[in-house]
Parts: C-alpha cells; sequence; structure tokens
C-alpha cells in the first residue's frame, strides 16, 4: 500500500508523570497521539525523582510508536516536517561530557530535599548580597532585591540551582565531573535535546530560554547566563549549557523513526501552554492543572516584578534575535498529584474522574478545608515548611466530602494567585483559559469559577502544551505560513470552540469559604519540624 504524504507537525510533551508524542496537522486536530507513564521514584519522604536514561527511552518510544500509527492511518512518516519539545521545567540533570550518560537520577522541580540549602543560600544573601563578603549593597540593591531584578524569582527548593548544588554535594560523581569539567548541566528539554541530536556523538548542549529562566542562572534582561549567580551558587562555566531561543532550528534527529527531521522548538511546558492557547497579549492568562497547576499571565516585553508573591518569567523569544516576552507566573505545587493521592494512597476513589462523581454528590464540604501543602506551599506563599493539612474534621465527614475539599484547594489556590496577579497589575482578570488533565471534570471547572467568581474558558481540544510547542516548531520553518509572532497567522488553528463555566455561588458564600481557607493556610504554615 502507498503512503500518502501530507505536511504535519510533531510535538514530543515530556511531563512530571507522563511522556507523548502528538502528530498535529495544520488546524491542530491530532492525526496521533502515543503517551506513556514513566515511573515516579520517591526514595525519602520530600524527594521526587526521575531516572533521566528511562525517561529519554520512554520519549524516544513514544515518537517511533506515533510514527507507526500514522502510517497505520495511511500516512508516511515524511509527512512529518518538524518538530518541537515540551517538557516539565526546573527538573535538574547532571550527565557526563566523556560518556553522555546520566551521572545520577534527575530531581524533580516539586522535590524539597533542598531545604536546609536554601536556608543557607537566604543566609547568605542577607548577610553578603550576591556578589559575596564584603559587597552587600554594593549595586544599591539588598540582596534579596537584586535576585529578583536579576532573575525574576526567590531562593526556593523549586529551582534547578539548588537541585544542582545538592548533586554536587552529595553525589561523589557529579563532584569529580564538576573538579574535572566533565560535567554537562540540563533542564529536561537540554537532555532531550542533546539525546536526540546525537547524544555523545556530537550531540547539541543547549538550554532553552523559558527552562533557563527557572534555574536561578539566566539573567531575565539579557537572556545571558549570569556569572554572578554561578558563582554564588559556586558552579563552574564549563556545566552551562548554550542558549537558545524558543522558536529556531537548533539540529535534526539522528535517530529512530524520524531521523533527519528538524527540531524547532524547545519550550517549557508551561509556556507551550500559554502559547497553545494562544495568549500572546498582555493581561491574557491561562492556567495547566497537571500535577501541579500554573497560572501565566502575559505581559508583553515588561518584566512586571511581583510584590505579591509571583515570579517574572520568560514567556517566549521567537528566534535567536527575538525580542523576549515575558509573564507573572503564579505555580501551585500540588493539583493532579492530590487527586493521585487520594486514589493511590488513601484508595478514597478508584480512578481520577472519580472525584467528581464522588465531589458532587455533596452540596458542601460540611466545613472541611483540605491545605494540599505536600511539598510545602509555593506561590503566593512560598512556605517550605507548610505541610498538608485536612480541619474541620468531624463525624459526619465522608470521602465525598475529602473530594469536595480536594477540588476546592484547587480553586482557593488558583484564587490566591489571580488576587497576587491582579494587584500585580492593576487590572481585574475576568476569565481564565485552562487545560491539563483536571479540566476533563466538569464539576472541579464548577468549582473552580465558583470559588474564583470569575469565568473558566476551557477549549474542546486541550492538548494545549503540545500545540504550543508545535506552533513554535511549525513556525521556525515557515510550515503553514505561522509565525508566532504574528497572531493573525495562527487564525485558524483550533478553533473547534470552547465551553465557558460563569460562576454560580452567592457572593457571600464565596467570602465566607475563602476566609475558612485563609485560616486553613495559616495553621499549615511552618510546620514541619
Ligand atoms: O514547573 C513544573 C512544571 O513545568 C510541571 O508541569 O504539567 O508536568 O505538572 P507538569
Amino acid at each position: 500500500m502507498s503512503l500518502k504524504q501530507g505536511e504535519f507537525v510533531g510535538s514530543l510533551d515530556c511531563g512530571t508523570t507522563s511522556t507523548r508524542f502528538i502528530i498535529f496537522d495544520q488546524y491542530a486536530n491530532i492525526v496521533t497521539i502515543h503517551q506513556r507513564e514513566f515511573p515516579q521514584y520517591y526514595p525519602h519522604p520530600g524527594w521526587h525523582e526521575h531516572d533521566a536514561e528511562e525517561m529519554q527511552r520512554i520519549c524516544e518510544e513514544c515518537i517511533d510508536e506515533a510514527c507507526k500509527d500514522l502510517e497505520r492511518a495511511g500516512w508516511a512518516r515524511e509527512s512529518v516536517k518538524v518538530i518541537g519539545v515540551t517538557n516539565q521545567r526546573e527538573t535538574t540533570v547532571a550527565w557526563s561530557k566523556s560518556t553522555g550518560k546520566a551521572l545520577c537520577r534527575a530531581i524533580v522541580w516539586d522535590d524539597s530535599r533542598t531545604k536546609n540549602l536554601v536556608s543557607f543560600f537566604e543566609q547568605k544573601l542577607k548577610n553578603f548580597g550576591i556578589d559575596g563578603p564584603g559587597t552587600a549593597h554594593k549595586s544599591g540593591l539588598a540582596g534579596v532585591q537584586l535576585l529578583k531584578d536579576l532573575t525574576g524569582l526567590p531562593i526556593s527548593t523549586y529551582f534547578s540551582a539548588l537541585k544542582l548544588r545538592w548533586m554536587i554535594d552529595h553525589h561523589d560523581n557529579v563532584r569529580d565531573a564538576h573538579d574535572q569539567d566533565d560535567l554537562l548541566f540540563g533542564t529536561v528539554e537540554s537532555w532531550i535535546a542533546y539525546n536526540l541530536t546525537g547524544g555523545v556523538n556530537g550531540g547539541l548542549h543547549i538550554c532553552e530560554v523559558t527552562n533557563a529562566s527557572r534555574t536561578l542562572l539566566l539573567n531575565i534582561k539579557s537572556l545571558q547566563w549570569e556569572s554572578r549567580m554561578l558563582k554564588f551558587f559556586g558552579f563552574k562555566e564549563s556545566i552551562l549549557p548554550r542558549l537558545v531561543s524558543t522558536s529556531e532550528v537548533y539540529g535534526n534527529i539522528s535517530r529512530g523513526a524520524l531521523k533527519g527531521v528538524p527540531i524547532g522548538g524547545l519550550v517549557g511546558d508551561q509556556q507551550g501552554a500559554l502559547i497553545g492557547n494562544k495568549c500572546f497579549t498582555q493581561g491574557e492568562a491561562k492556567c495547566t492543572y497537571g500535577t501541579g497547576a500554573f497560572l501565566l499571565f502575559c505581559t508583553g516585553e515588561q518584566i512586571v516584578y511581583s510584590q505579591h508573591g509571583l515570579l517574572s518569567t520568560v514567556a517566549y523569544q521567537a528566534g535567536p534575535k527575538g525580542r523576549p516576552v515575558y509573564a507573572l507566573e503564579g505555580a501551585i505545587a500540588v493539583a493532579g498529584s492530590a487527586v493521585k493521592w487520594l486514589r493511590d494512597s488513601m484508595g478514597m476513589i478508584k480512578s481520577a474522574e472519580e472525584i467528581n462523581d464522588l465531589a458532587s454528590s455533596v452540596p458542601t464540604t460540611g466545613g472541611v478545608y483540605f491545605v494540599t501543602a505536600f511539598s510545602g506551599l509555593l506561590a503566593p506563599y512560598w512556605d517550605p515548611a507548610a505541610t498538608g493539612l485536612i480541619v474541620g474534621l468531624s463525624s459526619y465527614t465522608t470521602p465525598a466530602h475529602i473530594c469536595r475539599a480536594t477540588l476546592e484547594a484547587n480553586a482557593f489556590q488558583t484564587r490566591a494567585v489571580i488576587d497576587s496577579m491582579e494587584l500585580d497589575s492593576n487590572s481585574q482578570l475576568k476569565q481564565l483559559k485552562v487545560d491539563g488533565g483536571m479540566t476533563n471534570g466538569t464539576f472541579a471547572m464548577e468549582i473552580l469559577s465558583d470559588i474564583g467568581g470569575f469565568d473558566v474558558i476551557r477549549p474542546e481540544m486541550r492538548e494545549s502544551t503540545a500545540l504550543g510547542s508545535a506552533l513554535l516548531a511549525g513556525s521556525a520553518i515557515g510550515l503553514f505560513g505561522w509565525d508566532i509572532t504574528r497572531p493573525e497567522t495562527l487564525a485558524e488553528v483550533n478553533t473547534k470552540g470552547s465551553f465557558t463555566f460563569s460562576p454560580k455561588m452567592a457572593a457571600k458564600d464565596r467570602t465566607v469559604r475563602w476566609k475558612g481557607w485563609q485560616r486553613a493556610v495559616e495553621r499549615s504554615r511552618g510546620w514541619e519540624e
């Protein structure tokens, strides 16, 4: 049977719990998709690791299997003209220049083992500023403020630099590789791009700017590695990948079903979803509910420095000469992972979908609040010592109330982030575009709109993260006339429609619940012994 030739774009989406490869046509119809979960390692409380080699194998398997499906559907694999890669951010990989092999397991973004390092570097920042003893305040800015100014971030267990410092301090082979200039550091897209382009046999050691903006090592204004931050954390320059933009041809795939196909887009998954939701202009916002929840608010070419606990981050840079576009971000560490916990650890539900049925079987939570601070609280609270807390229990409480409180926790945390965004941007958010696994639950979206008090817009095709990287990759080679800097060229992409959830809860009830949530958060803070 002869296979048809078409024009498609592929997108490899390597998330925290699963990887998928999706092949899209020019309207963002999904032609084929292959998805696989990969193992999670939790060796100690608060620790979360991935086996980078295993992750890579699964990524390549997804590409190969999706291509087989494409052929089964009658299309030649040569129809895939370019691919993009999008990935879980901050997760840190350390590998050897001489062997191309990972030196230890990757430390995942939500791993909180570096709490003590956070205290150490916070103290160092406070006492000496960024440039070391005797130089505090030289720049006229106190350390914390200067850090924010340079990187857009606070010191937190969340970001890659702390994870890399921990690896060098605790794994002899990583320390030796660092000493001997054999260490290559990378975020997940760096690792994937390195391996797809040849690995130890000439693979590219690159890092894309949205991912780099999550390391604490990037100067977000100049989009260059910040040598002061390297010194602050004690890293040698030899470990660093070359910085690249979000949309350009970096190199070609060196093996597997798509050998020879260019890689034209690399992007952190949350920024990918911002682009996939076409939030290109100042004031547009999206929230992706995956393992965690990530709310990004586009601030255009302006960097907005938050006074209310949000991060300033790079949204994208279209091409090496493109002007960077920025976003304010509120990261919530636990969203879908709380549902997984109810299913796998508590056995309260049999499937993730069941949470919606159980939660909607009761009219309220019966006074229960669930602060899902399993690895501390991120935005806007930034408290590594907060722990998970269920409060308001009585003999009346059933699993249904706890399920409902879990969905509400998601909505309360979203609201807390939006409140901060409104204060920082001095504008009111009227609608929020959403995607991610949790948005499949209609009841979860109704609760979000009720608790938040805003419209929630759910598109029909919700693979927004993968679509974002596909748009960036297509744009890099001018496929379908796409140009990420001219949104009008994307007008025909993903126009299938969307559903809007509008708030139905009385304002008075919303205020009462919100106050209850704030009290519960206060009780969970600083709890860890
Ligand atoms: O910052 C972490 C984020 O990129 C992870 O996203 O979708 O894998 O939970 P996700």
